[in-house]
């Protein structure tokens, strides 16, 4: 063991320098290989989904971090890719869509559950096993509510998964972000009336599913994939959900909207162990108070809606009658293991003219989740200085080293308006909690071209880095000639896939709490 410490002890923790290059480009003393990739085959019916996000993993067995079962989000697709349609081709896409394109289009996202098993240092998907399955815009879920929404408590599938979580009783939360691409969203006019908007990628042309289906968090169990839908925790473009366990064993439950000017919430569970009933509260981070989305005891929120069930339908209208903070847009939130404090990345909002973003820290009062009031500050800022823009998922280590990836993705986010130019392309940094290093922010990964790295998740033995690629050759209009190659397979055509990231700095990072004592 002491070979071992001395040996990491040696290892160099280097940098990367920013790069345009088209691979997924490592620190010295790292490895990768693919674990699964899209259209993989799971099962003889079943294949991986498009645009790999959230991923987690969950052992069968806490004595054998080797062998158990991986969960990846499939937020959204590229039609091109995946049904042939050309967006770009007609001027109101729409209405030449067909069936069998959206068909296509709704199986490749949700998420999958594989079995994967670790040997000699090489993760393997267990082909075939009985726990390998997809969950898709397609598949039947239960609304975990007592009321029904839009005359249902069940509901059709789910799609927008974009980062997620993991319950203490070892179920995956999977989250609906930016659901009104896909089946539009209801709005509301001055007075109060509905009316439909449409999506962009037009689905509800053939399933005209009511949007108020989505938008929530989705509990999933890996034992059966059943899946249910937790309405208490409010409805918008969910980016994570991140649990605390009370002493009583009541739930927090922290979850960001990502969008310019959304907020932040923080959910409390009545019952132990459950998300079926609690409170949800927003963020006033000017004033450090948690504001309760309580239509009982908040007049303003009963001239306005008629129940709680709306309240929560409704969320984001209901955050701002109560005066909630504008943030720009939360995406993932991490609870940091050593000082407790919540951070939230912040990564940008093009309104604000904030082009870079930011990580928020959240420190509790008295250290308690389920306290009303709180601290809020800058735990560190993008742009040129720090090296890095629009940071995004968030993930910490055995040691507290504070992992996190970049997302300058987007429409407003092409490179050619030169704002991001100097940073290339997106990737993966760590910020050293001890030693020489601490507080840097140094590169450890570089993404394919239009790629953005995600769902950092380490196994529980720390020495596996799983990390999705998401979105390689994004910005592709012609798959003869797409903007990236990797994974490079012999079709040419780019894949989002799940890595395994291994090797001694892994192994050094996770220890460097003991290496620099
Ligand atoms: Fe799907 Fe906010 O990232
Ligand atoms: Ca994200
Ligand atoms: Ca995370
Ligand atoms: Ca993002």
């Amino acid at each position: 063991d002491s070979q071992i410490l001395d040996r990491l002890k040696k290892l160099p923790l280097n940098g990367l320098s920013p790069s345009n290059k088209d691979d997924l480009l490592l620190a010295t003393g790292l490895d990768y290989h693919i674990i699964i990739r899209w259209g993989d085959e799971i099962s003889k019916n079943d294949r991986f989904g498009f645009n790999n996000d959230f991923t987690c993993f969950i052992p069968f067995d806490d004595d054998d971090p080797t062998d158990g079962l991986l969960w990846v989000n499939h937020e959204y697709v590229n039609p091109l890719f995946v049904s042939g349609f050309d967006f770009e081709k007609y001027e109101n896409p729409t209405a030449h869509r067909t069936k069998e394109q959206v068909d296509k289009e709704m199986y490749n996202v949700g998420g999958s559950i594989v079995r994967i098993k670790e040997k000699d240092g090489k993760w393997k998907v267990i082909k075939n096993d009985p726990h390998n399955r997809r969950i898709t815009a397609k598949t039947p879920m239960e609304l975990n509510w007592d009321h029904p929404i839009k005359g249902a408590s069940t509901v059709i599938g789910t799609h927008s998964n974009c980062s997620g979580g993991i319950t203490p009783w070892k179920t995956f939360l999977t989250c609906e972000e930016n659901y009104d691409s896909f089946f539009g969203e209801t709005v509301y006019d001055q007075d109060g009336r509905p009316a439909h908007r449409d999506s962009s990628k037009g689905w509800e042309k053939f399933y005209p599913y009511p949007p108020e289906h989505y938008g929530w968090v989705v509990e999933v169990d890996p034992k059966d994939g059943s899946a249910q839908k937790h309405v208490a925790i409010g409805r918008y473009a969910h980016e994570c959900c991140t649990l605390y366990e009370l002493s009583d064993k009541r739930i927090v439950a922290y979850s960001g909207d990502d969008k310019n000017n959304e907020h932040l919430y923080k959910f409390i569970s009545s019952e132990p162990g459950s998300l079926k009933e609690g409170t949800l509260y927003v963020a006033d981070t000017v004033n450090g108070k948690w504001l309760p989305l309580d239509w009982q005891t908040q007049p303003a929120l009963k001239d306005r809606f008629k129940d709680q069930t709306e309240v929560l339908v409704r969320t984001r209208e209901a955050a701002k009658i109560l005066g909630a903070t504008p943030l720009n847009r939360p995406e993932d939130i991490e609870i940091d293991p050593i000082t407790g404090s919540v951070f939230v990345s912040l990564t940008n909002n093009y309104d604000k003219n904030d082009f870079h973003g930011s990580i928020l820290k959240i420190e509790e009062t008295d250290g308690k989740y389920d306290a009303l009031t709180f601290n809020a500050s800058t735990f560190m800022a993008g742009g040129e200085e720090n090296g890095f823009s629009c940071p995004d998922n968030l993930a910490f280590d055995m040691a507290g080293n504070l992992w996190f990836t970049s997302d300058m993705s987007g429409s407003k986010m092409n490179k050619e308006d030169g704002l991001y130019m100097a940073f290339k392309n997106n990737s993966l940094f760590v910020v050293p909690r001890h030693g020489k290093d601490q507080g840097k922010i140094i590169r450890l990964a570089s993404a394919p071209n239009d790629a953005e790295l995600t769902g950092p998740w380490f196994s529980p033995d720390g020495k596996t880095l799983f990390l999705s690629v998401q979105h390689p050759g994004e910005q592709t209009t012609d798959l003869n000639d797409p903007t990236s190659k990797w994974p490079f397979d012999k079709d040419g055509i780019p894949k989002s896939s799940v890595v395994a990231i291994t090797g001694n700095l892994i192994e050094k990072m996770n220890k460097l709490h003991i290496l620099e004592r």
